[in-house]
């Protein structure tokens, strides 16, 4: 370990070589699921945006992307049930085929919200895709349809994920150490 932010990880949970490896996986499973179709990938900002920009490129059928970012109250490493929209995408979805592509299902208090937010524009149709799942958190009915990996109940970092805005460009996912939210 050299960079100045590994010494704030306990320990790496998914290599870079995982990861990369399961988001090829994914995007060949989303690439038949949606063969002959034109779906719609909305990556949820900002900790979607490293798996979105791997996603993508690793589905071969014709496919738009588009960006949202909202924002979820909360203490440090959990969120609460309000959730704003801080840049709304920039076209329609009505009579789209979409797949909302986030970074991690915890609590869904955040997923819960949006997804209503966006079935109620009346998109063709709409899945979740969350490259990792915790499910032993969840506080609200939600289920992602493509999942990367299911994890344990411990904050995580990296690969787009942060810690206070920071550690988001580690290549793989790491375990932060408690100590360095609990201070
Ligand atoms: P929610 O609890 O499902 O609403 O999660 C909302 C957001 O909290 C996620 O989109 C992440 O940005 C963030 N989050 C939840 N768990 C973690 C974690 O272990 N590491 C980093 N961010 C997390
Ligand atoms: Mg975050």
């Amino acid at each position: 370990m050299s960079n100045v932010m590994e010494k704030d990880i306990d320990h790496v949970l998914l290599s870079e070589e995982e990861l990369q490896t399961r988001v090829r996986e994914l995007g060949r499973q989303i690439s038949q699921d949606y063969a002959g179709k034109e779906p719609m990938l909305v990556s949820v900002l900002r900790g979607s945006y490293i798996f979105m920009a791997d996603l993508t490129r690793a589905i071969d059928c014709m496919c738009l992307v588009d960006f949202m970012a909202v924002s979820s109250y909360g203490s440090g490493t959990t969120s609460s049930g309000q959730v704003n929209i801080i840049k709304d995408l920039s076209d329609s979805i009505e009579g789209k085929d979409i797949i909302v592509v986030e970074d991690i299902l915890d609590s869904g208090n955040t997923l819960y919200y949006l997804m209503q937010v966006l079935q109620a524009r009346n998109p063709a149709s709409i899945r979740l895709c969350t490259l990792l799942d915790k499910p032993s958190r969840r506080a609200k009915p939600i289920q992602s349809d493509y999942v990367g990996f299911t994890v344990p109940d411990a904050f995580v970092v990296g690969y787009g994920l942060d810690y206070d805005e920071k550690y988001r460009n580690l290549p793989y996912i790491g375990v932060l150490k408690p100590e360095v939210y609990e201070k």
